[in-house]
């Protein structure tokens, strides 16, 4: 306050501190100061002031600055008119008034402004009932939504996000104008779309977004592969799950039952693979033959396209989806003890994530069949604990090593090696024997006889 006195501007904290501090919703990690004047020269003044001297951060092309202060991030603009230039998102920037400010933002709930000014200390501004807003839940833009959205497509998605964070309805004019927009939103980079995705996912209820990106026919230019999922069709009186709708289901299903984002990732995609390998069999009726490792493939390709990470968290959703099947197959049928160890070995330590996917994936509406699943699925972690509190195949290591089975049967490196080495592996997994160094060495010593070689 005395920076700007001192320097003759007024300012204005401004933004999602407001919205969020009259929400009483989550903790500020970042507060946003508009200054009618130079928001450059107000946080050199204010950084000279704090505590420290914190470094001030200056984005000279943008008018803006920032100063860290402890975990908060303090960010300071110019108060400005903005026009945006049509084909990419970089504002046209000219000063402004607050009031010329707050017209340019993207929502009514974040055009409030508190004053830091002294004389009016503390005093909200609110030229588009953004209050009002808040108390309706609703998203609405300050100027006409066209020129709100058109202005800066990535907005068409901030709506949907705040409203599926926020629980919040979009204003029916907005959803209207997003629509109309919604192949601009070419121009927005795929790394700021799936920062807005990220968002949604990690919300209560991410379905209420998906629905929307729907809605407003965002989606085809997002995520095509969810949207090849969607419609039920019926050939013979067969009819297959609309997979679009129980994808969104098992979304909202396993939000309840985990915070990782990567596991919601990975039950947004776990079904994929199901319209490039849907087939109508006169028989046997509609199959998804092979639509998991399909799908798997499609996470790679759609996460290049995004310009997602292609790391382990890639390789995570990868191996979720195309082991998405696996534990089902389990919960349909009788559980033996190897089905279950062999489930441990090939998920390793994603073994509960996967059970967790399973589960979220249980839609049915017919009761009976629900409480079945579910009671198969009890059945199953029940046997993962006692399969490997027995036979530890999480992370396996062979008991026996390919230099030991060399010196026994006095080998060089050959193909027999290997064949041992599975034979060993598949005994511990089929519950032939334990995994454990004796039996393994029994059982390595009788299977190399019967391959006609002689222990020395
Ligand atoms: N803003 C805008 N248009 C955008 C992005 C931001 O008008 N495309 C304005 C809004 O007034 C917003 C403020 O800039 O409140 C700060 O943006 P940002 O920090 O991205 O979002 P917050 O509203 O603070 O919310 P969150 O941190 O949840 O993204």
């Amino acid at each position: 306050m005395a920076s700007a006195q001192e320097l003759g501007v007024t300012c204005y904290v401004i933004g999602g501190f407001v919205r969020d501090y009259l929400l009483g919703w989550g903790v500020p990690k970042d507060i946003d100061v508009v200054a009618v004047g130079s928001g450059i020269a107000l946080a050199k003044k204010v950084a000279s002031k704090l505590e420290g001297r914190p470094q001030v951060s200056v984005f000279k092309n943008f008018g803006t600055a920032m100063v860290k202060h402890g975990t908060l991030e303090l960010e300071f603009v110019g108060a400005r008119k903005e026009s945006y230039d049509r084909n990419s998102r970089k504002p046209v920037v000219e000063d402004g008034t607050l009031d010329d400010d707050q017209k340019r933002r993207d929502f009514t709930i974040n055009a409030l402004a508190l004053s830091l000014n002294e004389g009016d200390f503390g005093m909200l501004l609110d030229p588009f009932d953004g209050v009002g807003d808040l108390e309706r839940k609703l998203i609405r833009t300050p100027l006409q939504p066209d020129i709100t959205y058109s202005d800066d497509p990535l907005r068409m998605l901030r709506a949907i996000r705040f409203a599926t964070q926020l629980n919040f309805t979009i204003h029916l004019e907005s959803l209207q104008a997003i629509t109309e927009n919604k192949a601009r939103i070419k121009i927005v980079s795929p790394e700021r779309i799936v920062d807005e995705l990220h968002k949604i996912l990690s919300s209560k209820k991410p379905a209420v977004g998906f629905a929307l990106l729907h809605k407003t026919e965002l989606l085809p230019h997002i995520l095509p592969e969810l949207v090849a999922l969607e419609g039920i069709e019926e050939i013979e009186g067969q009819r297959h799950k609309d997979n679009f709708w129980h994808t969104l289901e098992v979304v909202d299903n396993i939000s309840e039952m985990t915070e990782d984002v990567w596991l919601r990732w990975a039950a947004l995609l776990h079904d994929i693979g199901k319209a490039p390998t849907k087939k109508f069999h006169k028989k046997i009726g509609w199959t998804f033959h092979g639509h998991e490792f399909v799908g798997s493939k499609m996470v790679y390709k759609l996460f290049r396209r995004l310009h997602m990470p292609l790391n382990e968290k890639m390789k995570f959703v990868q191996k979720m989806v195309l082991m998405s099947s696996r534990p089902i197959v389990l919960s349909e049928d009788f559980v033996t003890d190897s089905a279950v160890r062999r489930l441990v070995f090939d998920a390793g330590e994603h073994v509960e994530d996967l059970m967790t996917l399973c589960e979220a994936d249980i839609t049915t509406k017919n009761p009976r069949k629900q409480r079945k699943y579910k009671s198969n699925f009890k059945l199953v972690r029940e046997k993962i604990i006692e399969v490997e509190e027995r036979d530890r195949v999480r992370n396996f290591q062979p008991p026996i090593s390919g230099e030991e089975i060399m010196k026994t049967f006095n080998l060089e490196p050959s193909k027999e090696i290997g064949i041992i080495k599975e034979a060993i592996k598949e005994a511990i997994l089929e519950g032939d024997i334990p995994n454990e160094y004796g039996p393994a060495r029994d059982f390595m010593l009788k299977k190399g006889k019967a391959m006609g070689l002689r222990a020395t």
